[in-house]
């Protein structure tokens, strides 16, 4: 199994307000050239579920395997390393960075490898060839439109070869057009044996997931198992 996670419990306090139980006990597997995702209504724990799957946020209770690595039992430094070499991350906001241009920031991942080399930034510009961004590859993301930077984001979770690939409605704020691109490149990551976990209320993505689950108030209440296509 490439992710594996297992009674992930995360109950948000804030303040005097009562507990927000943003995720309540999930479990799931996902296998190399896996495609799951995700859905269900807004609030519903999908994001939350996403960050502590990617190694980004600590559960309140629960394990998560990244490989043979349970990845909140380990040092922060590395798990951190872990992280950045084996999770791509596509965040719902994007989080690009607005003052350095795509290429650059399809690099940051790389940032803390100490791997900087000439190929490197090699594949940084064939991922950006291949998301059709070649001649955006000096703009910042603030001169791009939504659907590139998507791309970018993408790319950018691409750089360090990930097995598992985290995408949080990767195609919420396309068009069509565009949704069809990147859930192209998505399919592509999968095909070639990676593991994908994506959440998205776009019916064509969980059509061509192996498994799509719907989530409720923190759980799992269902899951329509496609056949592998
Ligand atoms: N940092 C936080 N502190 C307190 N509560 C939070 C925090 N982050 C999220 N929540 C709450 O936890 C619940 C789950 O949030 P989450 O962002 O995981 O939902 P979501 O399913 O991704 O929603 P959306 O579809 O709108 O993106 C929500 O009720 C939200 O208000
Ligand atoms: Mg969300």
């Amino acid at each position: 199994m490439e992710l594996r996670i297992n009674g992930l419990k995360k109950y948000y306090r804030t303040g005097k307000e009562k507990e927000v139980k943003a995720v309540d006990g999930v479990s799931l597997e996902i296998g190399k050239g896996e495609l799951v995702s995700v859905n269900g209504p807004s609030g519903c724990g999908k994001t939350t579920l996403l960050l502590i799957s990617g190694g980004l946020m600590n559960p309140d209770h629960g394990e998560v395997f990244l490989g043979e690595k349970n990845l909140y039992r380990i040092s922060p430094d590395v798990r951190d390393r872990e992280r950045v070499t084996k999770v791509g991350f596509v965040f719902q906001q994007f989080y690009l960075v607005p003052y350095i241009n795509i290429l650059e920031n399809v690099l940051i991942p790389t940032i803390g490898l100490n791997s900087y080399s000439a190929s490197v930034e090699q594949r940084a510009r064939d991922l950006i060839d291949h998301f059709n961004l070649s001649d955006r590859i000096d703009h910042k993301p603030g001169e791009l439109s939504t659907g590139e930077r998507q791309r970018v984001a993408l790319a950018r979770a691409l750089i360090n070869r990930p097995s598992v690939l985290f995408a949080d409605e990767p195609t919420g704020n396309l068009d069509d057009y565009n949704a069809e691109v990147v859930l192209k490149y998505i399919s592509e990551f999968a095909a070639d044996g990676g593991a994908v976990l994506l959440v998205t209320h776009d019916k064509r993505i969980s059509r061509q997931a192996h498994r799509s689950v719907r989530m409720k108030d923190g759980r799992f209440v269902g899951d329509d198992t496609n056949p592998v296509k």
